[in-house]
């Protein structure tokens, strides 16, 4: 399976803050908006990873991510030229889908909970069709809205509904068999102009593939979209890291537990930061002391 970010779009609901830089770029707390969404990826397992942004931004994302290699993957970049929405990430990623299954991660996306590893794992080896993530809200009007049957099969999906069937939101997180780009590539364009994932979603809704994973008690999915959103997330990952002594979507530290490299070359990554607590923290990491 091969894994896209998304982490182009215009994020005009943090102007001014992101006039001048792509949100994904911003911290949350001590660590890049991007790194949360990638630790998704690389805890199911996906170690060939698309980063999509505008043509502006891209740079950036090279800068602070480079090959990959020291992280154990492989990263690749492609230009959105414009906010085309979410189902472009199949057109622009065609090539580097090629014949595989795929999962799709929006760049703005944090999610925190114990065995994430596991729903991701198990996410990523189904065979067929598509595995969307829930998540139970109070205002589900804001949302891609999912009804399911008892397998826990979508029987369908509303895009912001006036009289929502459920109180389960879609998240952005996806992960789809090969046939996503076929389906991409076909669907009409929506009113506002854009390739809607609720579009490429139903597709598979109606030919009974579409599966959800529902978060129970005590995951967080957090939104960074807006100023009080995006202080509520930095608050959050300080309050739990500081309680816990244990960091979140720290890159180093999952490439290192996932086996994709060395105590010795987590250490070097940790030196490089040694003036932080996150430097100290790989370092206690590579040493077995955390
Ligand atoms: P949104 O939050 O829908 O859009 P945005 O980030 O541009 O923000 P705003 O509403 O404030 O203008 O996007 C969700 C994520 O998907 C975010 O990480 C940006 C990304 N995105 C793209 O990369 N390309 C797109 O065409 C769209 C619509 C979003």
């Amino acid at each position: 399976m091969r894994g896209i970010v998304l982490a182009g779009g215009t994020a005009t609901r943090l102007y001014p803050a992101t006039l001048g830089v792509s949100k994904q770029l911003l911290p949350i707390y001590n660590k890049p908006m991007v790194y949360y969404p990638i630790s998704l990826l690389m805890l199911a397992g996906i170690r060939e990873i698309l980063i999509i942004s505008t043509p502006h931004d891209l740079p950036g994302f090279e800068r602070l991510l480079g090959t990959g290699e020291q992280l154990g993957v492989r990263f690749s970049y492609a230009a959105q030229p414009k906010p085309g929405g979410l189902a472009e990430a199949f057109i622009v990623g065609k090539d580097f889908i090629g014949s595989d299954s795929v999962c799709l991660v929006l760049g703005d996306n944090i999610v925190h909970g114990a065995n994430l590893a596991k729903l991701l794992q198990d996410a990523a080896h189904q065979r067929e069709g598509c595995t969307l993530f829930g998540y139970r809200v109070t205002d589900p009007q804001r949302y891609g809205v999912a009804e399911l049957d008892a397998n826990n099969t979508i029987l369908s999906i509303e895009e912001k509904p006036k009289a929502p069937k459920s109180n389960l939101a879609v998240i952005g997180l996806y992960f789809y068999d090969n046939s996503v780009v076929e389906i991409a590539s076909t669907i009409p364009r929506s009113a506002r102009g854009e390739l809607e994932i609720t579009d490429v979603n139903n597709v598979y809704v109606q030919r009974g593939t579409a599966r959800m994973q529902v978060f129970s008690r005590g995951y967080a999915w957090l939104d960074t979209g807006t100023h009080d959103s995006f202080l509520d997330a930095a608050n959050f990952v300080q309050v739990i890291e500081r309680r816990t002594g244990e960091l979140i979507a720290s890159l180093e530290e999952i490439a290192f537990r996932m086996k994709y490299i060395t105590a010795a070359q987590l250490a070097e990554r940790g030196e490089a930061m040694k003036q932080t607590d996150y430097g100290q923290y790989l370092l206690a990491v590579a040493r077995g002391d955390a």
